[in-house]
C-alpha cells in the first residue's frame, strides 16, 4: 500500500519523525512531500537532521506568501505529484496551509485522507489554523484524535465514522528522543536550572496587532527583573517587532534564533516555566513537567488548563499569572501512552 505524506511547517516535521518511521516499519511504500512553506535552515532542515527524518521525495518550493498564495501554489503543484504517484492514502498533519491543501487535492481526486491531530477546535474561529482544521476534518476519511476532547468535538459536529483516539504522536516523539535532548544551550547562556523562563510567540493574532505585541513585550520586561527570559524568536515575530518599532522592549531579554527540537526541549526541561502561543510547546512543557502560560484566548489542549497544569492568559495578565499560578502534577495517559504512531500505522494497514 502506498501513502503520500504532506509536510510544510515545523510542527509537521516533528510529527513525521514518528509517523513516517512507523509507516515504513509497517511495510507501507512511503512518499514524503515537503511543500516548502518553511525553508530557513533553522525552520526546516535542522529538524530533518536532528530527528533523522527521511529526506523529502518532493519539495514544492511554495515559500512564504499570503494564505491564498501558499495554499493555491500547494494545490497546483501537489496535484501533479499525486496524479503521478497514485497513492492509496494521503496523510496530513495538524492545521497549517499544507494540511488543508493536501487534504483538498486528495479528496478531489477521490483518494482517502488521513488526518493526524483531527478534532482540535479553538477560538478565535477566524484564525487561519482553525479554518484549516475544520475544513480538513470535514473531508478526511481517517480522523486520528490526540485527545478525548478532540473525539467529542468531532461528535458534536456529527463526525463519528472513521474517528479514532490514538493519542498524540508528539508524546511518542518526546519519549523516543528523551535520551538525546540537548542541554548545551543552558551552559552556553550560563542558565541556572529552574531559574529562567522560555518564551515563544508567533501566532498572527499576537504578532500582527501592534498593541497586543507591545503588551506582551512589556510583560516580558517586568518578568526579566526577576527571572532570565530566553526568547527563541520566530522570523515573523522578529519582523513585526522591527516594523512596529518595538525593539527597545527587547533589552535585557535573551533573544536567540529558533531552535531545533532537541535543543528546544532541553531548554524547556531545565526552565522554570514557559510563556507560549505554540500548540506543540503547550504539551511538550507538560511532558517535561513544566507549566505554560498560554497567550491565547482559548486552546485546543484545554485539558491541560482544566487540570490546572497550564493557564490561559491575556497579554496584560502574563506576569501576574506566571508568578502566581501553581501547577498540578503530571498525569499519565491524557494524550495516550506513547504508541500513537504505531496505532495509526496499524489502523491504516487494516483491510477495510
Ligand atoms: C505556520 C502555521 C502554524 C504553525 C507555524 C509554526 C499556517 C496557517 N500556520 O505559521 O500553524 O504553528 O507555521 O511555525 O500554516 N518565515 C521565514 N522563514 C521561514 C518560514 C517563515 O522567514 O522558513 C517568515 C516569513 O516572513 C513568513 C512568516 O515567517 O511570511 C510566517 O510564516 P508562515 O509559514 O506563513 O506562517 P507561520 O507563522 O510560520
Amino acid at each position: 500500500m502506498k501513502i503520500v505524506t504532506i509536510v510544510g511547517a515545523r510542527p509537521q516535521f516533528v510529527k513525521e519523525a514518528v509517523v513516517g518511521e512507523e509507516l515504513r516499519k509497517a511495510g507501507f511504500e512511503h512518499v514524503l512531500v515537503h511543500t516548502g512553506q518553511h525553508y530557513d535552515y533553522n525552520m526546516s532542515e535542522v529538524f530533518f537532521n536532528c530527528l533523522d527524518i527521511k529526506e523529502p521525495d518532493y519539495n514544492l518550493g511554495v515559500g512564504s506568501g499570503t494564505h491564498a498564495v501558499q495554499t493555491g501554489l500547494t494545490l497546483i503543484r501537489l496535484e501533479e505529484v499525486i496524479l503521478k504517484e497514485k497513492p492509496d492514502i494521503v496523510l496530513v498533519y495538524g492545521d497549517t496551509n499544507a494540511t488543508v491543501a493536501g487534504a483538498l487535492v486528495a479528496a478531489k481526486l477521490k483518494i482517502p485522507v488521513a488526518h493526524v491531530e483531527a478534532g482540535m477546535r479553538q477560538e478565535p474561529r477566524d484564525m487561519p489554523e482553525e479554518i484549516n482544521r475544520v475544513l480538513t476534518d470535514r473531508i478526511s476519511t481517517f480522523l486520528f484524535c490526540p485527545s478525548q476532547t478532540a473525539v467529542k468535538n468531532l461528535k458534536k459536529e456529527g463526525m463519528e465514522k472513521g474517528v479514532w483516539f490514538t493519542g498524540d504522536v508528539m508524546y511518542d516523539l518526546y519519549l523516543k528522543m528523551e535520551k538525546h535532548f540537548d542541554y548545551s544551550l543552558a551552559e552556553q547562556l550560563d542558565l541556572e536550572e529552574n531559574g529562567y523562563v522560555v518564551v515563544t510567540i508567533h501566532r498572527d493574532f499576537n504578532t500582527d496587532n501592534r498593541d497586543r505585541l507591545e503588551e506582551i513585550l512589556k510583560q516580558l520586561r517586568i518578568i526579566v527583573k526577576y527571572k532570565r527570559v530566553i526568547f527563541p524568536i520566530h522570523p515573523r515575530t522578529r519582523r513585526r517587532i522591527k516594523e512596529f518599532g518595538l525593539e527597545n522592549h527587547l533589552e535585557n531579554l535573551d533573544i536567540i534564533d529558533p531552535l531545533d527540537y532537541l535543543s528546544m526541549i532541553g531548554l524547556v526541561k531545565h526552565s522554570w516555566k514557559l510563556i507560549t502561543d505554540s500548540g506543540g510547546l503547550q504539551k511538550e512543557s507538560y511532558f517535561a513537567g513544566k507549566q505554560a502560560v498560554v497567550v491565547m484566548p482559548d486552546t485546543g489542549w484545554i485539558e491541560l488548563v482544566q487540570k490546572k497544569i497550564n493557564a490561559l492568559s491575556e497579554p496584560d495578565q502574563i506576569s501576574d499569572i506566571l508568578f502566581t499560578a501553581s501547577i498540578n502534577q503530571f498525569e499519565k495517559g491524557i494524550y495516550g501512552l506513547g504508541d500513537s504512531g504505531s496505532r495509526i500505522a496499524a489502523i491504516l494497514g487494516e483491510p477495510e
